[in-house]
């Protein structure tokens, strides 16, 4: 590389000061490929690149200057949930998500825009109610201030965990996040009808990605075979909005679980806004002359795939008793 190469490489990508401190961390990774075993993002793009292992490899290209940064692979570096479990059965110990959080900060620090998976605010919908921001654990979001006729919501992109909270809370819609990770609400109603026009569904069951879904993929059980049920991952109980468990039943769901963290060990603190809303939500279903039990709330710590087994057994027998729901019209509840 040149000397005016040299210069443009510098301006346009920084000087990776915070990845650089990694250098022997990154080293250790051996690409046995246990990280990506059970990462969100792998099972629904399917690319190296989008493993924790190619994420590392392509941070350590950059930070040794063999990889230019483009922006294809900032959107990369940008897409992680922090479920961390990739970390957390990382054979050499590598804290991957803490590398690419330092990642994150030298990107934005050399003037990239990215989407990644965190969340994005529409101005025009927003109207600064401020509710998502004490929700976000991260402190990711805040108010600015600056223009007193033009507040506005900031969101701090290398804080953002991407777990969704904030989404499924705004009154006015006007979080989103990027399509393509499977956890838009399009998409995931978009899920919800692919499950049910099957047909022999009766029951959608929306599970925590932190607490179950390891769990699941390693007993092997059940969402491959031809089971009553089918399971949404999310990765917080606290991301199912209230519209996405009324309209599983609008699509013909007979009840719906919402799988998540036990108190105390949801990362996001969702679990506790998830209990309050369900209550509410069982209130609405009374309105609509429909039973409450339809909706269920179960706690499962890892791996505790046995239990959710058994649980949703129960709950199909207990919907088999109940049968089908009357028709409802969503729509006038949740004003769609
Ligand atoms: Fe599991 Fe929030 S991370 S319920």
């Amino acid at each position: 590389m040149g000397i005016l190469g040299k210069l443009f490489y510098f301006k346009s990508n920084g000087n990776f000061k915070r990845s650089k401190e990694w250098e022997q961390e990154l080293n250790k990774c051996i690409r046995c490929g246990y990280c990506y075993e059970l990462c969100p993002l792998f099972k629904s793009n399917n690319w190296e690149s989008d493993t924790p292992r190619g994420k590392l490899l392509l941070i350590y290209g950059m930070i040794t200057g063999e990889i230019k940064p483009t922006q294809e692979i900032v959107e990369k570096i940008f897409q992680c949930f922090y479920c961390k479990n990739c970390s957390d059965n990382c054979s050499a110990g590598v804290p991957v998500t803490d590398i690419l959080t330092d990642a994150k900060a030298d990107l934005i620090e050399a003037g990239f825009e990215v989407e990644g998976t965190i969340v994005k605010i529409d101005e025009d919908l927003c109207s600064v109610c401020g509710i998502c921001v004490p929700l976000c654990k991260y402190e990711a979001l805040s108010i600015d201030e600056k223009d007193e006729d033009n507040k506005k919501i900031v969101v701090d992109k290398v804080e953002c965990r991407g777990c969704g909270l904030c989404v499924a809370a705004c009154p006015s819609g006007a979080i989103s996040q990027k399509e393509g990770c499977e956890i838009t609400l399009p998409e995931l109603h978009e899920k919800v009808k692919e499950i049910l026009s099957e047909g022999e569904k009766k029951l959608i069951v929306f599970a925590c990605n932190w607490s179950l879904f390891p769990g699941m993929q390693l007993s092997e059980s059940p969402t491959l075979i031809k089971t009553p049920y089918g399971v949404i991952v999310s990765m917080c109980s606290g991301r199912v909005a209230p519209e996405l468990v009324l309209n599983a039943f609008d699509e013909g769901a007979w009840g719906v679980m919402v799988a998540g963290c036990p108190p105390e060990e949801c990362d996001h603190d969702g679990n506790y806004k998830t209990r309050r809303r369900l209550v509410l939500l069982k209130n609405v279903l009374k309105e609509l002359n429909i039973e409450p039990k339809r909706i269920r709330l179960e706690w499962f710590s890892t791996g505790e795939s046995a239990k959710l087994e058994r649980t949703i057994d129960d709950f199909v027998k207990e919907l088999e008793k109940m049968g089908p729901i009357k028709k409802m019209n969503v729509s006038k509840v949740i004003g769609g």
